[in-house]
């Protein structure tokens, strides 16, 4: 599907945006696990969730709806059932390596499966510590999906250094660690999402400046009340879009504002955007606020290093555009991991950036240019990436001409509706 955007007018309105994709996630593995049943409000109804819980049917959870919340009936830690087929992540990384984690420390085989996009995707990042664990598991000779795992119960606990910055990798490991015999920790230096540890309650430290988590073996989960806040990741585009389309007045309600997510406000602050957090209160443990975005001129440089856009990772798409549309630079250095995304991110931005008529250099582990004053419409891939399609979205309403993004359908990953809620939002 093609989508054609032009240049807005300004964008007013009070908006909910969809669940978080990374606590959704959560929410239904750990609610899985749990003894008893669990609600989850605000469950994000997008694709990768939702081939998280076709995978958890197919290892045996049930699921129904009870006034507008998803209920999970959780079999406890030793619950999940012998899949009688494959488990498809479909595009979703979360999905395949957090469940990877869950799988290793199961008395029977399971395989893992995905899209053509995810089956691209490195997975000795989680295959390396969970075998250390005692799992075995099948990949490719490329070590990527699928992925066949043939569990084991109880997993030798280990602590685990993290060689990469990845929330995906930590949690798969302190996942594995609930099917351990004693203590399982993890020791990040880049602090990365924190969902899994915050939902699980686990113990965490401070130790030379680096994180240790630790998960305990066989701890009990107790079913409760999820409340997901909106995406802030999934904002971040409606955020940009308010701050570089002149005439812009957005409410966002209820959005996440857990620190090791938020960053990208205080680097779209830092070059001038106009962002209030209005509210901010914390449930289920995460905090939440409602978003006060107006138009604002950009000026400044956005210079990402590795810390840095760990911090962002998800955000460097829209970031990006933002700086396209000021008076700066963009310099985003030490984010390699960033060509492993659901595309990669980096050529991705690159080619289409250029297609805008922008002068980008490419390096291994980012890319460079300077903002442009007339940003003129052009043809884009989205490469099949939700966050390019939405990221190059955004800059046709503030580019002349007409921006046609290709491959536009792959909104549908994170934020289904995103192209009817633009429209929406268009000041008359
Ligand atoms: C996610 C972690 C990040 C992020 C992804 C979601 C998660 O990936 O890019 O969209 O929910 O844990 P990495 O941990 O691989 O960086």
């Amino acid at each position: 599907m093609k989508q054609t955007l032009t240049r807005s007018k300004g964008l007013q309105g009070t908006i909910q945006v969809p669940g978080d994709k990374s606590i959704s996630h959560r929410a239904l593995m750990i609610a899985s696990l749990a003894e008893g049943t669990s609600e989850i409000h605000g469950f994000l109804e997008a694709a990768d969730p939702l081939s998280t819980r076709q995978c958890l049917k197919t290892l045996g959870i049930e699921f129904d709806m009870n006034d507008n919340a998803l209920r999970v009936h959780g079999r406890g830690l030793r619950g999940l059932r012998a899949p009688t087929r494959e488990l498809d992540a479909g595009n979703s990384g979360t999905t395949l390596r957090l469940l990877a984690g869950i799988l290793a420390g199961q008395t029977f085989v399971s395989r893992l499966v995905g899209d053509a996009s995810l089956s691209q995707r490195p997975m000795k990042r989680v295959i390396e510590p969970l075998a250390r664990m005692g799992a075995r598991i099948e990949s490719t000779e490329r070590a990527t999906a699928p992925l066949t795992i043939h569990g084991i119960f109880p997993l030798k606990a280990i602590h685990y250094e993290m060689p990469i910055s990845s929330a995906q990798v930590k949690s798969a490991v302190l996942l594995a660690g609930l099917f351990a015999e004693g203590d399982t920790s993890v020791v990040e230096t880049i602090t990365t999402r924190d969902h899994t540890e915050r939902m699980l309650g686990l113990e965490r430290r401070e130790q030379n400046g680096r994180m240790v988590i630790t998960t305990r073996g066989g701890m009990t989960i107790e079913p409760r009340a999820f409340s997901i806040p909106g995406d802030l990741s999934s904002a971040a585009f409606l955020i940009v879009a308010a701050t570089i389309v002149p005439g812009s007045d957005l409410l966002l309600k209820n959005i996440g504002l857990n620190p090791t997510r938020s960053r990208c406000i205080e680097l779209l602050r830092s070059i001038g955007a106009d962002i209030r957090e209005e509210r901010v209160e914390v449930f289920s443990g995460e905090p939440q606020g409602d978003l006060r975005v107006r138009s604002a001129a950009l000026r400044g440089d956005l210079v990402l290093d590795g810390k840095k856009s760990a911090e962002v990772i998800d955000e460097i798409p829209i970031l990006a555009i933002a700086s396209l549309f000021s008076q700066g630079s963009f310099r985003l250095t030490g984010a390699g991991d960033l060509r492993n995304k659901e595309s990669d991110r980096i050529s991705a931005m690159v080619k289409n950036l250029r297609a805008l008529g922008c002068e980008v250099e490419e390096y291994a582990d980012g890319f460079a240019f300077q903002g442009k004053k007339d940003v003129i419409g052009a043809e884009i891939d989205s490469f099949g990436d939700h966050r390019i399609a939405m990221a190059f979205g955004v800059a046709g309403l503030a580019a002349e001409g007409k921006m046609t993004i290709h491959g536009a359908e792959c909104v549908a990953i994170s934020f289904p509706g995103f192209w009817e809620l633009l429209l929406q939002l268009q000041r008359s």
